[in-house]
């Protein structure tokens, strides 16, 4: 008889953002106001002239018989996989080979399908709150969640608690939603543990590209020994503005071993292989033609825009008192506040919607932590963001 994973039902009937968009949907429907949309983390301008070149040029390329080219490889092109190197990790001492880059369209989907080559009922160490795809993907497995609240509490309890055994730990740095960093000397200490405890780290980079202060790690290669236990997630979606189009990359390093024989990184090839055809070469060129001309500087110009965007958010709410804590918000593209009154996140959500219509996301959508604090996205248009900031004035 046919049977279901189990483990799904224990998920919350809808992921987090598909419920703020339902909800968005039946909001638009019967007001004549227009709604500001605040909620999920999704870029607003356009591609940047050199990405938009990339496509036209691929387009071309595609159309030629000549330079027509059919399946790419399942972990991408070789000629991007050499300007990830060339660009990326030019100051990181670790050395990245090709074959430990996987270009897929999302770091969304690498970082959960990745769960499968590991057995179940693993022990997985989550922030909370922290980034909602982390915990589904390890319910839908029947993974065991140890959460931690801070890096610092997670030192802690891995070298303090016997009951603190993990064989993952997930780090999101700059972390979504706080925007809390985790410095060098962290993840010093925390490559040591791995190596002790023989844990893996993944390291989602996602937003490395809002870090302002100068000693954050962009990169977990940045320290040393880094590539024996730590696998590296980043995606092109903020930092290059590619929701739309998808693509992002996973370090895979061939120094991490299940046992003395088997590498992760030989089973990851293994899985994309069978189950993933590589990433489009539309959106590959795109990035590639952005890295070869030197135009990253305009993708940084969007990354100022978004900062700005965000600074103002912080200043009206931290003129409300609503900020918690100042230093998290330097590196992020999120405002996180505690709501007025002690509101729970849910109702705070439905206020604003009702009575300014304003959508944000509510913090106890990352986890238990999360209740009693909202967060608003730096992403948004400036207009929209000013807006905002008027109605709720
Ligand atoms: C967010 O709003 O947290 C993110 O944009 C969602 C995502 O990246 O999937």
């Amino acid at each position: 008889m046919l049977k279901i994973n189990n483990n799904y039902l224990k998920l919350e009937n809808n992921y987090l953002f598909a419920k703020i968009s339902e909800e968005k949907n039946k909001y638009i429907q019967k007001s004549d106001v227009s709604l500001i949309d605040l909620s999920i983390g999704d870029v607003t301008l356009p591609l940047v002239n050199k990405a938009s070149e990339g496509i036209i040029k691929a387009n071309n390329l595609l159309s030629n018989i000549n330079t027509f080219v059919g399946y790419p490889p399942s972990s991408g092109h070789e000629f991007l996989k050499e300007q990830i190197i060339k660009n990326d990790y030019l100051n990181v001492k670790a050395k990245i080979s090709k074959e430990e880059i996987f270009i897929s369209d999302s770091s969304k989907s690498d970082i959960s399908n990745i769960l499968d080559i590991f057995s179940d009922k693993l022990n997985v160490a989550i922030q909370n709150p922290v980034y909602p795809v982390y915990l589904d993907s390890n319910i839908m497995r029947g993974n065991n969640i140890l959460y931690y609240s801070s890096i610092d509490s997670l030192i802690y309890e891995i070298e303090n608690n016997d009951d603190f055994i993990i064989d993952i730990v997930y780090i999101c740095s700059p972390n979504n939603p706080t925007g809390e960093v985790v410095t060098k000397k962290q993840l010093e200490k925390l490559i040591s543990l791995a190596l002790k405890y023989q844990f893996i780290i993944f390291f989602d980079a996602a937003y490395e590209a809002f870090i302002q202060e100068n000693n954050i790690p962009h990169s977990i290669y940045e320290i040393k020994n880094a590539k024996r236990v730590a696998i590296e997630f980043k995606s092109y979606s903020k930092t290059a503005g590619f929701t739309p189009i998808r693509l992002s990359y996973t370090i895979v390093p061939k120094e991490i071993k299940i046992n003395k024989d088997i590498t992760v990184n030989s089973l990851f090839k293994r899985l994309k292989d069978t189950k993933y055809n590589g990433p489009s070469f539309l959106s590959e060129y795109a990035i590639y033609n952005v890295y070869t001309s030197s135009a990253i500087n305009e993708l940084k110009e969007n990354i100022n825009y978004y900062t700005e965007n965000t600074k103002i958010l912080f200043d009206f709410f931290k003129s409300k008192h609503l900020i918690l804590d100042e230093n998290l918000c330097v590196n992020s593209p999120y405002v996180w506040i505690k709501t007025p009154n002690n509101m729970s996140s849910w109702d705070y959500f439905y206020y604003l919607l009702d009575n300014f219509m304003i959508l944000g996301t509510p913090g106890i959508g990352f986890g238990k932590n999360g209740e009693n604090h909202f967060r608003f996205t730096g992403f948004g248009k400036r207009e929209d963001i000013l807006n905002a900031i008027d109605r709720l004035k």
